[in-house]
């Protein structure tokens, strides 16, 4: 389903990296950059899945994103897949830090190995990537950097611990960000989706009676779909966000 959207005149032409762009809310990224005529590339480990959204994404706008197998655990393979978007793209002027997994665990089991995993996947790949791109936006004179949060930890959700925890720390960091990065003209916020119904969501979490509990919490009624949160993306990535930092946009139809 495609919901219609702003043009961005700001938009078109500059380099937008998406860690997790290939399914889920991320490719709803991919696809929503590439109608504004970005120049989009973006890491994932599920390549099939990307391989098939650059084929779709190529049909429909005509150029291809660029996909970049890369697992955002490994720091320095992150940094390696910047450095080759800036030297086949230009400068990266937009970063999404959006891969992460909202597995569940049960809190006596959660081990300390499989803790630093969930910080490692969650968490720390949105610190290194916005260090290993501050140069490039520094010398673009600017930049956009969106960490992916979550509405899970204000509505104290069950059996998250972990990724609620790196979630919660996703605006710490972006508020850290944003105060050293401001003075270089460099925007850090989060973008918190509330229930998103991708297809992960619907086949491992959301049975027909929890959606029916996420209608009655919600105060707009209807299914909030990947494009709701790609749709504010853009926004907080274009010129007309341009004093906008700092913040925190949370997108949960009001729940949290
Ligand atoms: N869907 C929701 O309801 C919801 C709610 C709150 C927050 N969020 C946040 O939104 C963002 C996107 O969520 P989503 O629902 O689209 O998730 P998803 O699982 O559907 O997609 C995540 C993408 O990241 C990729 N990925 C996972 N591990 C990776 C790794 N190690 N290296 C590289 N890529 C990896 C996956 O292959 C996938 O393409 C996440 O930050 C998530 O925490 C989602």
């Amino acid at each position: 389903m495609h919901l219609s959207s702003a043009v961005y005149p700001s938009l078109a032409n500059r380099v937008v990296f998406i860690t997790g762009g290939g399914s889920g809310i991320g490719a709803a990224m991919t696809q929503a950059f590439a109608r504004q005529r970005a120049k989009v590339a973006f890491v994932d480990i599920a390549e099939e899945a990307s391989r098939r959204l650059v084929d779709e994404v190529h049909g429909a706008s005509g150029v291809p994103p660029l996909f970049l197998p890369c697992d955002v655990r490994d720091v320095a393979m992150l940094a390696a897949s910047i450095a080759s978007v800036r030297e086949r793209l230009g400068p990266i002027g937009i970063l999404i830090n959006n891969a992460a997994s909202d597995d569940r665990h049960r809190l006596e089991e959660l081990t300390p190995q499989q803790w630093d995993e969930r910080m490692a996947l969650n968490l720390r790949p949105a610190f290194f990537a916005s260090q290993a791109v501050m140069a490039h936006m520094r010398e673009l004179g600017g930049g956009s950097i969106i960490n992916l949060g979550s509405i899970c930890w204000r509505i104290g959700a069950a059996n998250l611990t972990a990724y609620a925890t790196a979630k919660a720390a996703m605006h710490g960091l972006t508020r850290s960000l944003a105060r050293e990065l401001g003075a270089h003209g460099i925007r850090v916020n989060t973008l918190s989706p509330g229930c998103v119904m991708t297809e992960r969501q619907l086949q491992l979490w959301v049975s027909p009676a929890q959606e029916k509990i996420i209608q009655a919490t919600q105060y707009v009624k209807g299914r909030i779909l990947p494009e709701h949160i790609a749709h504010c993306a853009l926004f907080l990535a274009a010129d007309d966000s341009a004093m906008l930092t700092a913040q925190e946009m949370i997108v949960d139809g009001g729940w949290a």
